[in-house]
Order: structure tokens, then sequence, then C-alpha cells
């Protein structure tokens, strides 16, 4: 096992009725930015749930914050901080909203241009206003990390951040919150989720056993629950089930003393900056393609993941692998994730412009070897055609 820090500092409130337990959580005095998405939480009633439970705070809303968040209306927001009358930050919302709200509270107390915080991926924060965050979508794990990915639209850029300042003071889990998700959501949340899961676990075998077996029952719930909640949208506890599952798919546990991959993550990013697609979309793309490409390096782990997960432990070690990522495969498209570049109406010319992006963004060797160089990047993009 390598060596490792572990520091998860946010408070979780999990269940059936708890947003109104968030008056506990944050001052009794506070003044409170409310941030949120396209208008999702004024259908379900999580708005009123939310402005109850806030009771006589001074309340300012914020609304708009479009998924894959945007550099220029994040900076609106921090506008309005800046005029002087905001001291806590409340995201209700999915992924976009929280991680908007990351962004939001380190670059209302940056001194210099805040870009530059994507630029450094964080490293230059060394404050941030305290926020909380209501989830409505698993998928991110954004409420329980310290990490957010901003997208500046004018020059197609779409980069990560991470800082300590940055987890959540609490989130509040309530898994009836999901019961209005569409079923590209719930989809899209199981698929990003799983992907979370594999670029922690696939990788090489550093004697982490522990770390290993959190990871497979985790890719096991998800293989498990997450169709049930596109037969059953209001059953309770698959929702429960796969909420939790999410947050601890990305809250830094399962990531503790193995390696790491991301690859298929920088990749994904450069899809949704040129041409839209939802995050998990394009891990869906690109995460077969990327395990058939890499199959020697990941060999060990791979076999690991066919027999446990998949339970194959007849034929030949490729056939074992090779099943066992066709499987994974049919699941991302069983939740309704397409996994073809084609699927979404692109071909081969539109191959060499993420690479270009990658290179901009200096993603020239990624993954957990470094050995994904930009021609291999390629490759792997050419056999998601
Ligand atoms: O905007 P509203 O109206 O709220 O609608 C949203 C949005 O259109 C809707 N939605 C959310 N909860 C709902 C709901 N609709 C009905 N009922 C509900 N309960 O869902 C749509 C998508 O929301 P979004 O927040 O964009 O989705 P997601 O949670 O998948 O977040 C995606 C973003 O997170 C980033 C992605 O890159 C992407 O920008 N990621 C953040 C990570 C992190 N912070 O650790 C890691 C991930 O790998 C990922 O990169
Ligand atoms: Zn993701």
């Amino acid at each position: 096992m390598l060596n490792f820090d572990f520091y998860n500092p946010t408070h979780i409130l999990f269940g059936k009725g708890r947003i109104a337990d968030i008056h506990q959580a944050i001052p009794a005095d506070a003044k409170v930015l409310l941030l949120y998405g396209g208008g999702s939480i004024k259908q379900n009633g999580v708005f009123d749930q939310v402005i109850a439970a806030l009771g006589n705070r001074s309340i300012t809303e914020f609304a708009g914050i479009e998924p894959n968040p945007s550099y220029e209306t994040l900076m609106k927001a921090v506008d309005i901080i800046k005029q002087g009358s905001i001291d806590f930050l409340l995201a209700v919302g999915g992924g976009s909203v929280i991680d908007g709200t990351k962004f939001i509270a380190a670059a209302a107390l940056f001194e210099g241009d805040p870009w530059t915080i994507m630029e450094k991926h964080g490293r230059n924060v060394s404050k941030a206003l305290p926020f909380g965050s209501i989830l409505t979508l698993p998928a991110t794990g954004s409420e329980m990390n310290d990490g957010g990915v901003v997208t500046r639209q004018s020059i197609k850029a779409k980069l990560a951040f991470s800082s300590r300042h940055c987890f959540p003071k609490f989130s509040v889990l309530d898994p009836t919150t999901t019961y209005t998700l569409p079923p590209r959501q719930i989809g899209n949340g199981a698929v990003d989720a799983f992907v979370h899961v594999m670029e922690q676990y696939m990788t090489y075998p550093v004697n982490s056993p522990v770390q290993d077996r959190f990871a497979e029952g985790l890719l096991k719930t998800l293989i498990e629950e997450g169709p049930k909640a596109l037969a059953n949208p209001e059953d309770y506890d698959v929702r429960a089930n796969l909420m939790w599952c999410a947050t601890m798919a990305l809250n830094g546990l399962i990531s503790t003393g193995v390696p790491q991959d991301w690859a298929t993550h920088m990749i994904g990013h450069e899809l949704t900056a040129l041409h839209g697609i939802d995050h998990a979309q394009t891990l869906a793309i690109v995460l077969p393609s990327m395990l058939r490409v890499r199959k020697e390096a990941k060999r060990a782990k791979l076999l690991q993941f066919a027999e446990r997960i998949w339970d194959l432990r007849e034929g030949s070690e490729d056939s074992r692998i090779d099943t066992a990522i066709s499987r994974m495969q049919d699941y991302f498209e069983q939740m309704g994730v397409k996994t073809r570049l084609s699927d979404y109406h692109l071909g081969a010319d539109d191959i060499s412009p993420v690479i270009a992006a990658l290179e901009t963004h200096r993603m020239l060797t990624i993954g957990e070897k470094r050995d994904v160089t930009l021609d291999v990047s390629r490759q792997v993009l050419e056999l998601s055609l």
C-alpha cells in the first residue's frame, strides 16, 4: 500500500426529511446566498423546504447555474458577493451547482485573476467562504469532496480544481429529492459513479485488499441498484443506496493508498467542452476503449474485476478480460448511456481537435503510469468510433 493522507471534514445529514435540519448547521445570523440551477428544485418542492428551513436568515438567490457550470455565469455570483452582504453559500442541486459554488466560494476571496485558480488546479487557493450543499442528483461525489470542474465557454476549456478549503461544511442527502430525476440523469449518475470507482481501482495491484473490496462493493451495488431506479423511480431504498454509493465513490476513501488513473475523465472533459456531451456520456464512450487499449498494463486488475464483479472464472485470461469489458459496456447501455462516438454524431474527423485540446491543457502523459500519451488517447478515441 502507498502512503496517504485522509482528510474529510464534511458533515453528512442523510435521509428523508433532513433538509429541515440545515438550520442547525448554518449560523443563525448567516447572510445566505442560495445557489441553484435551471429550476428543477422549484418543481419538486426542494426549494420550498430549503426556504422553510432557513427561517429568518437573510437570503439572496442566485439561479441559473447551468450543467457544466461556466466561469462566465459563476463570476456573476462572485460580483454579488463582493457587494458585501453574503457570508454563507448554500448550493442546492446536482454536481454542477455544487462545483460552481465551490469555485465561487474560492473566487470571492481570491486576490488576482480568478481564472488562475483553474489554470493552477486550485493549488493557489488559500481560503474560501463557508458553504453547504443539498444534493439532488447522485453522481459526482462533489457533496463530500473538495474538487470542482468549471468550463470557460469563451475558450472551450473545461478544467478541474481542488483545494482542502473547498469541502462542503455539510451536505444533505435526502433520497426522496431524487425521485424527479429524468431517466437520462439516473443513467448518467450511475455511470459517473461507476467510472469514479474504476479510475481508483482499475490500475495495478499494490496489496490493498480493503480498498479493493470497498471499490468492488460499490461497483456491485451500482450494477444491482441502477436498473431498479430506472424501473421504480420512487423506491426509497434503491435511491438511498445509489445516493450513498455515489458519495462513497469519490470522497477520498477508496483512493487511499492506491494508484489512480483519471485518463478517461481528462479525455471526457475535452469531449464535453468541445461538443456539450453530458459528462457521464463522455465516460461511457471512453472507458471501454481505454481498458481495451491498455489491457496489458492493467491485466492483473482486469482479471480480478472479471472474477469478482462479473463472476468470470472459466476460459483464457484474454477471453475473461474481453467479456468483463463488454459486460461493463452493456451495463452502461442498460442504464441508457450510449457508448460510441457515432451515437453522438461524432466521427473520425472529430478526433484531432480533442487531441489538440488535450495538448493545450498539458494532458500529454496521463494515467497511473503516465503512459497515456497523445498517441494512446488517439487510439482510444479511434476504437470508440
Ligand atoms: O439545473 P436544474 O434545473 O436543477 O436541472 C438539473 C440539470 O439539468 C437536473 N437535475 C438535478 N437534480 C434534479 C434534476 N432534475 C430533476 N430532479 C432532480 N432532483 O439534472 C441536470 C444535470 O445536473 P448536473 O448538476 O449538471 O449533473 P451532475 O450532477 O452529473 O454534474 C455534472 C458536473 O459535475 C462535474 C462534471 O464534469 C459536470 O460538470 N464533475 C464533478 C466532480 C467532482 N466535483 O468531484 C467529479 C466528476 O467526475 C465530474 O467531472
Ligand atoms: Zn466523473
